[in-house]
C-alpha cells in the first residue's frame, strides 16, 4: 500500500503507526500496530480515537493484513472484530461495510486495499469541503465554544468542527475559541488545546460547567461541535456534554452547529433514541490519568455513571454542516438528510 499521511495516523514503508492521544499533548509517542489485538487495544483506550480516525485506523490495518496474506476468512473476522470495538460511531461501521464488499471480490487483496486508500483520501477531501461550508458562517471576530476534539488528530484531513474553526481563522484571522476541556476524559484541554496552539488560533480553556455563565455574559456567538452518529431525523450523538450545550444554547439564542462527513450520517438509524451509547470504565470519572500519571479522588468503589456519549434532538440545532452544504431545521425535518445517502 502507499504512504499515507495524516496527524496521528500513518501509514509509511508498510508500516502502520497511530500517534497516542491518550499521551497527548506531553508526550508524543507513536505505536507500531499490525494485528488485530493491538489495534483493538489502540481503540478501547482511545489512544486513536475520533469517530472518522477510528475507521480509518481499522481499514488500514486490515489493508495492511490483506497486503501481508492473511487469509480470507481471518479477514472477515478481524472485520468483525475491529467493528465490535466502539458501538456509537457509526464512521466505524461505515468503514467495514467498505472493506466487506470489498473482501466480495475475486482480487480482494487489491480490493481492500484500495478501498482503505479511498477511504482516507476521501476523508481529507470530506474535512476540507465541510470547512469552507462552516467557515461562511462565523463572522470576523466571533467567540466560538467547542467540545471535545473534532481536528486534524481525529480525521485524516483537517477535522470537522475545529476544521471550520481553523478555516475561520485563516480568513478572518480574528477568531477566539472557548475550549471546554471535555471530561471525563478531557479530549478539549489535552488534545484540541494541543492543536489549536500548533495553530496558532486564540483559544481559552474552561472547565465544561463554565460555558452557562460565559453564554449569560454575552461571550459565545456560535457553536460548532463534532458527531459520532446522525439519526435519520437529524438527532446525533457526539461526546457526552454536548447535549448540554445545545440546551444552553437554546436558552440564550446562541446559533448551534454540527459539523461532520456524510459518513457520519446513519439513515437506517430513525432517531437519537435508537443510537447505541457507549458506557466506558468507572475508573474515567472516580479519577483520572494521562502523561501526568494517575489521580484518583473518588472513593475507590463508589458508583459511577460513564456514558461516553449523548444525543442532541434535531429541534435544539441551528443548522447541520455537511460536506454537501449546511442544512437547517426546516430542511432536515422534510427528511433532507435521508436523500443524502
Ligand atoms: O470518545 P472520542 O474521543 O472518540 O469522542 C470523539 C467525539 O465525540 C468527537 O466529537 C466526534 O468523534 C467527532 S470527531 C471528528
Amino acid at each position: 500500500m502507499q504512504d499515507l499521511i495524516a496527524s496521528s495516523l500513518k501509514y509509511q514503508n508498510n508500516t502502520l503507526s497511530v500517534l497516542d492521544q491518550y499521551l497527548l499533548p506531553h508526550q508524543q509517542v507513536w505505536h507500531e500496530c499490525d494485528d488485530v489485538a493491538s489495534m483493538r487495544d489502540l481503540i478501547l483506550s482511545l489512544k486513536i480515537r475520533g469517530a472518522p480516525l477510528i475507521g480509518l485506523g481499522a481499514s488500514l490495518l486490515v489493508a495492511h493484513l490483506a497486503e501481508q496474506g492473511t487469509a480470507k476468512v481471518a479477514l472477515a473476522q478481524a472485520i468483525d472484530d475491529l467493528e465490535a470495538t466502539r458501538p456509537t460511531a457509526v464512521n466505524l461501521m461505515h468503514c467495514m461495510a467498505k472493506l466487506r464488499i470489498a473482501l466480495q471480490q475475486d482480487d480482494y487483496v487489491t480490493a481492500i486495499v484500495s478501498a482503505a486508500v479511498t477511504l482516507f483520501n476521501e476523508d481529507i477531501a470530506l474535512c476540507e469541503s465541510m470547512a469552507n461550508h462552516g467557515a461562511a458562517l462565523v463572522s470576523s471576530g466571533d467567540n466560538i465554544l467547542t467540545h471535545c476534539n473534532t481536528g486534524a488528530l481525529a480525521t485524516a484531513g483537517i477535522g470537522t468542527a475545529l476544521g471550520v474553526i481553523y478555516k475561520a481563522q485563516q480568513r478572518h484571522g480574528d477568531i477566539h475559541v472557548w475550549v471546554d476541556e471535555t471530561r471525563p476524559l478531557l479530549q478539549g484541554g489535552r488534545l484540541t488545546a494541543f492543536e489549536l496552539e500548533r495553530w496558532q488560533v486564540p483559544y481559552t480553556l474552561i472547565c465544561d460547567n463554565m460555558a452557562a455563565s460565559l453564554m449569560a455574559a454575552g461571550k459565545v456567538d456560535k457553536i460548532f461541535v463534532g458527531a459520532d452518529r446522525i439519526a435519520a431525523n437529524g438527532d446525533f450523538a457526539n461526546k457526552v456534554g454536548t447535549y448540554n450545550l445545545a440546551v444552553l444554547a437554546h436558552f440564550h439564542d446562541i446559533p448551534f452547529y454540527v459539523v461532520a462527513p456524510l459518513t457520519t450520517l446513519d439513515v437506517n438509524t430513525a432517531c437519537g433514541a435508537d443510537i447505541e451509547i457507549e458506557q466506558r470504565n468507572s475508573a474515567e470519572v472516580r479519577g483520572v490519568s494521562g502523561s501526568f500519571g494517575e489521580a484518583l479522588w473518588a472513593p475507590t468503589n463508589a458508583n459511577v455513571y460513564n456514558p461516553a456519549f449523548d444525543v442532541t434532538p434535531a429541534k435544539l440545532i441551528t443548522g447541520w454542516v455537511l460536506d454537501t452544504g449546511v442544512y437547517d431545521q426546516q430542511q432536515v425535518l422534510v427528511g433532507e438528510l435521508k436523500r443524502l445517502v
